[in-house]
């Protein structure tokens, strides 16, 4: 039985048809999966199957070795894109709670993965503004808090190489990104990140309907 499909554009009959159909969560993902389903409503912060599924698949398609995510929780997204980094690819994880990426680590290391992977606690913004100004990633995945989105996008794209993707998580928020009464500060957040990246012409851009909505971005 799939789980409940975290788009609101499908049902669960074409949810648990589209997974069937694509490649599955194997058992340390699926281990990962009700681990952190049984931490209870928050669980809904990790992203779909599918979409791990397609990230892996992306990261591979393009070659990435170099990635970063801002926003780990649990680990499952960055378990899928450290299994699709090229041999010797390296993973950099930020997020603020050691609790949750604890769990994500023990999974990392049962997948045999978590050498590629770093986790750096603490404020995301602070951990970018670290980093050197160069060229130090193919592929970004952002999927934090949502006022941090702006500065997240700035800080991974002035270190991503031309033609590198960034990744950008819940851009449609439910749907209430196009309900005009929704004005809460999340959705007021991602309606001006996804206003901002629309005309940013140092990006080609695409808005994809997966799970809760997914831009992706690509360096020009
Ligand atoms: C939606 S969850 C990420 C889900 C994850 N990508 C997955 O696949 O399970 C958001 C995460 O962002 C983290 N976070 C929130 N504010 C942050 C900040 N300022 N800096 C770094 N991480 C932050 C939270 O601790 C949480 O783990």
């Amino acid at each position: 039985m799939a789980d409940a499909p975290k788009s609101f554009f499908v049902s669960p009959e074409i949810h648990a048809y589209l997974l069937a159909h694509g490649t599955p969560p194997d058992p340390v993902q699926q281990s990962l999966i009700e681990e952190t389903r049984a931490l209870g409503g928050i669980s809904m912060m990790q992203i779909a199957p599918e979409q791990g599924a397609f990230m892996t698949l992306l990261a591979r398609a393009i070659g990435a070795r170099r990635a970063i995510e801002v926003g780990t929780f649990t680990g499952y997204s960055a378990l899928c894109i450290a299994r699709g980094l090229a041999d010797g690819g390296r993973l950099l994880c930020c997020d603020v709670s050691e609790e949750w990426t604890s769990i994500g680590r023990r999974h990392w290391e049962r997948a045999g993965v978590a050498d590629r992977i770093e986790l750096r606690i603490g404020p995301a913004a602070e951990t970018l503004r670290a980093l050197p100004e160069e060229e130090l990633f193919d592929l970004g995945f952002i999927d934090a808090d949502k006022e941090g989105y702006p500065t997240y996008f700035e800080e991974i794209l002035k270190r991503l190489r031309p033609n590198g993707l960034v990744l950008v998580d819940n851009v449609l928020w439910f749907g209430q990104v196009a309900n005009p009464e929704a004005n809460d500060p999340s959705t007021l957040a991602i309606r001006a990140f996804n206003e901002k990246v629309a005309h940013d012409a140092r990006v080609d851009r695409v808005m994809l309907p997966v799970a809760d909505g997914l831009t992706i971005l690509r360096k020009r």
